[in-house]
C-alpha cells in the first residue's frame, strides 16, 4: 500500500479533493497516512481529523533553520511515508526532504506553469499577477517538486477561462474547482501507481 503524506499551510481544500478521491477509491489504492501543517491554525488539520488522519505541525519560525527540514524528513521516515504531496504547503523544501524523496513530491500550482511561477508568486497573488497581465487563459499545474521553487517537471495541466470581470478571488475559485481539485487527485493517482509497480518490481 503507497503511503501518502499531504503538507498544508491553509484551507485544505486541495487536501480535501484527495480524501474525497480516497474515499471514492480514485488513488489507485493508495493511503493518505499523515497531513504535516506549517501553521498550527491550518483549517486543512480540522480536515484531516475530521477524517481521521494523523497530524504533526512543524512551524519552521519555531526551529533553528536546518531543524525543519530534519524536522519534516522525521515525521515523513516515522510514518513510512512513499509519497508526498504539497497542497498549499508555504515553505520551501530543503536539501534533505529533496534529497530523500527525489522524484517522489508533487505540488499543485494555480497557473499553467512555467507562467506565473516561483518565488513570490503563490495563493492569491499567482491570479492577481494573471489578471495584471491581461491573460485570457489561466489554469493549474501539477508538477514534480525539485530544488527550483515551481521548477521541477510538469505532469499535468489544465487550462480555465479568465472571464471578463473576474477578480482574483473568483478567478483563484474557478481554477481551484475547475482544475486544481481536478489535476492533483489524478496525479497522486498516477504516481502512486507507478511507485507501487516499483516496489514490486524490487520485491518490496
Ligand atoms: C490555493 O491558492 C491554491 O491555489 C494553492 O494554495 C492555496 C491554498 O490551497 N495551491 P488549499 O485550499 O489550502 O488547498
Amino acid at each position: 500500500m503507497i503511503r501518502i503524506a499531504v503538507l498544508v499551510s491553509g484551507n485544505g481544500s486541495n487536501l480535501q479533493a484527495l480524501l474525497d478521491a480516497q474515499k471514492n477509491g480514485g488513488l489507485n489504492g493508495a493511503e493518505i497516512a499523515l497531513v504535516i501543517s506549517s501553521r498550527r491554525d491550518a483549517y486543512a488539520l480540522e480536515r484531516a481529523r475530521q477524517a481521521g488522519i494523523e497530524t504533526q505541525e512543524v512551524v519552521r519560525k519555531e526551529l533553528a533553520a536546518d531543524l525543519f527540514d530534519i524536522a519534516i524528513c522525521g515525521a515523513l521516515s516515522r510514518c513510512n511515508i512513499d509519497l508526498v504531496v504539497l497542497a498549499g504547503f508555504l515553505q520551501v523544501l530543503g536539501p534533505g526532504v529533496l534529497g530523500r524523496y527525489a522524484d517522489r513530491i508533487l505540488n499543485v500550482h494555480p497557473s499553467l506553469l512555467p507562467s506565473f511561477g516561483g518565488r513570490g508568486l503563490y495563493g492569491i497573488k499567482v491570479h492577481e499577477a494573471a489578471l495584471q497581465a491581461g491573460v485570457k487563459v489561466s489554469g493549474a499545474t501539477v508538477h514534480l517538486v525539485n530544488e527550483v521553487v515551481d521548477g521541477g517537471p510538469i505532469l499535468l495541466q489544465k487550462a480555465v477561462d479568465v472571464l471578463p470581470g473576474d477578480t482574483a478571488e473568483s478567478l483563484q475559485q474557478r481554477v481551484m474547482r475547475e482544475a486544481e481539485w481536478v489535476l492533483l487527485p489524478q496525479a497522486v493517482a498516477m504516481l502512486a501507481k507507478e511507485l507501487a509497480q516499483q516496489k514490486t518490481a524490487a520485491g518490496a
